[in-house]
């Protein structure tokens, strides 16, 4: 408030002094330019601090996500690809049809959430943490089968009234699978290509889905490459989207919001994640040591890794919880 007091003052002052002595109306002019001035940096400098919808702190850095991907997630070659060229093509549009979505499916631990986290980081400065992100999990935001209705209007509430305060924002549903298909159906079209619905446009956001479904079927697709000795790098989108599409229509519990979202061809890209094996838990486990400021040490890294449980069964090949929870298990073993 007081630079406004300020202003207000030397306002004043200006009007008394023309006023008084028209002959100064050079300097009345010379100050009201300079009182412009100051006007625009209180702006700058209060954009500066404070967040705001505006290119300082919203802007894509195409680089830092490749450089991010590449180096914090593992075993995902496919979804990084996918992510990043879905990503890219979307900050680069200047007029895109229709907002970003994103389905995001795979086991628990396998990356979903960090993809997220890692598009945030470098799309707003502030990450996670800007107030043009939001998180809704299902099991914690919408618990409640008989508030239905109520977190209906509210959640088109929201997402009408951070839209309208920023066309850029991003909303992340966790756990989509839990999700009540009375509030996909409420979300569908603001993910449609409308121009405007009700006067807001929804075009500059972004959405993104994360599900455990289809997650089986993209280990078996994973699983028949490993029992065929192929590369696990060799695979494919297109390898593995049947997968993800048959899943999606044959799962009773999924099947409901894939099928009005896919039908509509709401959802832009699904990118499967794949089920991580020992060699990509070793790297999660030496990178979370560095993230915590400890020096890596493979022969702790290695000892956690191997007291995890894998499957299937007979070859124990994946990582039952993928590299979830190992931040807390290498506590344990340091
Ligand atoms: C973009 O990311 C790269 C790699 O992390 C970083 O070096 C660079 O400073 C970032 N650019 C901006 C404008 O933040
Ligand atoms: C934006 O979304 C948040 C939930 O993430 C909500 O609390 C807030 O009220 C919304 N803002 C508006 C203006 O609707």
């Amino acid at each position: 408030m007081r630079p406004f007091l300020l202003l207000g003052f030397l306002l004043s002052n200006i009007t008394a002094t023309a006023a008084i002595e028209p002959i100064s109306t050079s300097i009345a002019v010379g100050m009201a330019a300079a009182l412009t001035g100051f006007l625009a940096t209180y702006q700058n400098v209060f954009y500066y601090f404070h967040e705001c919808c505006r290119p300082e702190w919203i802007s894509f850095n195409r680089t830092g996500l490749e450089v991010a991907l590449d180096r914090k997630l593992f075993g995902q070659h496919v979804a990084s690809r996918v992510v990043q060229k879905a990503v890219t093509g979307f900050m680069n549009n200047k007029n895109p049809k229709k907002p970003l979505v994103l389905s995001l499916h795979g086991w628990t631990g396998t990356g979903k959430n960090l993809v997220s986290q890692l598009i945030a980081e470098n799309i707003y400065k502030e990450g996670m943490a800007s107030s043009f992100v939001h998180q809704f999990v299902s099991t914690a935001h919408f618990p409640h089968l008989n508030q239905i209705e109520d977190y209906k209007s509210q959640l088109q509430q929201w997402i009408k009234g951070n839209v309208t305060n920023c066309p850029r924002s991003m909303f992340i549903f966790d756990e989509m699978d839990k999700m009540h298909p009375g509030l996909i159906d409420c979300i569908k079209p603001y993910l449609d290509y409308y121009e405007h619905l009700d006067g807001v446009s929804y075009r500059q956001a972004i959405f993104i889905f994360l599900s455990n479904a289809g997650g089986e079927h993209i280990t078996q697709v994973a699983l028949d490459f490993w029992k065929a000795g192929r590369d696990r790098e060799e695979m494919k989108l297109l390898d593995l989207e049947p997968a993800l599409s048959l899943s999606v229509f044959n799962n009773k519990q999924s099947g409901l919001w894939h099928t009005s979202l896919i039908d509509k061809n709401l959802v832009d890209f699904f990118v499967p994640f794949l089920p991580l094996e020992y060699r990509h838990v070793l790297l999660c486990g030496m990178a979370e040591m560095s993230a915590k400021g400890l020096k890596p040490d493979q022969d702790v890294v290695d000892q956690m890794a191997r007291d995890l449980v894998y499957f299937p069964k007979s070859e124990k090949i994946f990582s039952g919880k993928g590299c979830k929870t190992i931040g807390g298990k290498l506590d344990y073993y340091t």
